[in-house]
């Protein structure tokens, strides 16, 4: 998923930076009982960074505030292996993603607000799906909440379906990248009929219990304990969850109020402290405060809304502070904006705490 602020290109990078700082944590878990290291990853958005330390074998909790971003965790991160549908199999659904596929067309509240079709009598039309997409979306949202209701998947099933709904149909949705605004002709992508299909699976070790929550990251600080955290939170007044409204709700399905040419949910109760910019780095350091993890690595660029002196300074109040720099291309939603530099420069600030 194309997602604002995702560190899929920068993976190579965070890796090596996170490997090499923690290095000693490693080897002693490696000399002594080789227990895994956990890894919390507690701004998860795609859940890219977590998957990656998942597949090293460590013990992952993942979490974010908005709910679509924690389905995608509740698959990426816990299923280790795909699910079997053997209740769905007993009832003569032998490929439950084809049978989804195949099932057919709605008219529920995606084509009802999202779609050409669905809107020419309202106030607001609005394409950002066709007909056909935003039909076919309802139908296959529906029948995952009917299964789930009926007892016909348990929650693995439920979160493969779901993730894989949210991907396939981010794909097929006629926008560029995101949920702010759609485009006034059909692009050729989102023309084309989504194809439901399963997403990957990420293995990690065996027997590891992944947590996932959807809850406050300053909330959550206070219930969790690992070793290493991993902070990436928004860096600038974007916000999450208008940008991605439309993947809150399919996501959700809660036949939520929406205002406005964009169809926005009107529930503003998800804003991120980490958005506005007097509030950004009094949260940052109350979440570093609470933080019981012995080493921490934040992500931020040089455009972000609290400063690289202001970082310095909140981090280096609790321990050994360093700082590793990369060059990276600007995300690609933000070419029509009127910016000079084509590059940003992310850093990761990294942490050792001298109290844990
Ligand atoms: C920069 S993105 C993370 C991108 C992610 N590392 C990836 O590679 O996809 C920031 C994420 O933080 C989430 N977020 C914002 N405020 C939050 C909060 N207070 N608690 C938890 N998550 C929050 C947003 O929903 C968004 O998914």
């Amino acid at each position: 998923m194309n997602y604002i602020g995702s560190k899929h290109s920068l993976l190579g990078f965070i890796e090596e930076v996170i490997m090499n700082v923690t290095a000693p944590l490693l080897s002693r878990s490696q000399k002594e009982d080789n227990t895994p290291i956990t890894f919390c990853d507690i701004f998860a958005g795609t859940s890219a960074v977590g998957r990656a330390f998942k597949q090293k074998g460590y013990n992952i909790i993942a979490n974010d505030l908005q709910y679509y971003s924690y389905v995608i965790a509740k698959h990426y991160i816990q299923n280790n292996q795909a699910p079997e549908f053997s209740r769905l199999r007993a009832k003569g659904v032998a490929r439950p993603f084809e049978f989804l596929d195949t099932l057919g067309s709605e008219k529920g509240f995606v084509y009802r607000n999202y779609s050409l079709g669905g809107t020419t009598s309202q106030e607001f039309q609005r394409l950002y799906f066709s007909d056909e997409n935003a039909m076919k979306i309802d139908a296959i949202r529906q029948k995952i909440e009917v299964w789930k209701v009926s007892s016909l998947i348990n929650e693995a099933e439920y979160f493969y379906l779901l993730a894989s709904l949210l991907e396939t149909a981010d794909r097929v949705a006629n926008t560029v990248s995101i949920y702010e605004a759609f485009l006034k002709k059909i692009k050729p992508a989102a023309d084309r009929p989504l194809l439901f299909e399963p997403i990957k699976i990420t293995k990690g070790l065996e027997g590891l219990k992944h947590q996932v929550y959807n809850q406050d990251a300053n909330s959550l600080i206070h219930q969790i304990s690992g070793h290493i955290l991993y902070l990436d939170p928004p860096y600038n007044t974007r916000k999450y969850n208008t940008n991605y409204h439309i993947l809150e709700t399919i996501a959700l399905y809660d036949d939520p109020e929406i205002k406005g040419k964009t169809g926005m949910r009107t529930d503003q109760s998800k804003k991120s402290k980490y958005s506005a910019r007097r509030q950004a780095a009094a949260t940052l350091t109350d979440l570093i405060k609470n933080a019981n993890f012995p080493y921490i690595f934040l992500s931020y660029n040089d455009e972000g809304i609290i400063t690289l002196d202001e970082i310095e300074s909140i981090m280096s109040k609790y321990g050994e502070y360093q700082r590793f720099e990369q060059k990276h291309r600007r995300f690609k939603a933000d070419s029509h904006r009127d910016y000079a530099k084509e590059y940003t420069i992310e850093y990761i600030h990294c942490l050792r705490r001298d109290d844990l």
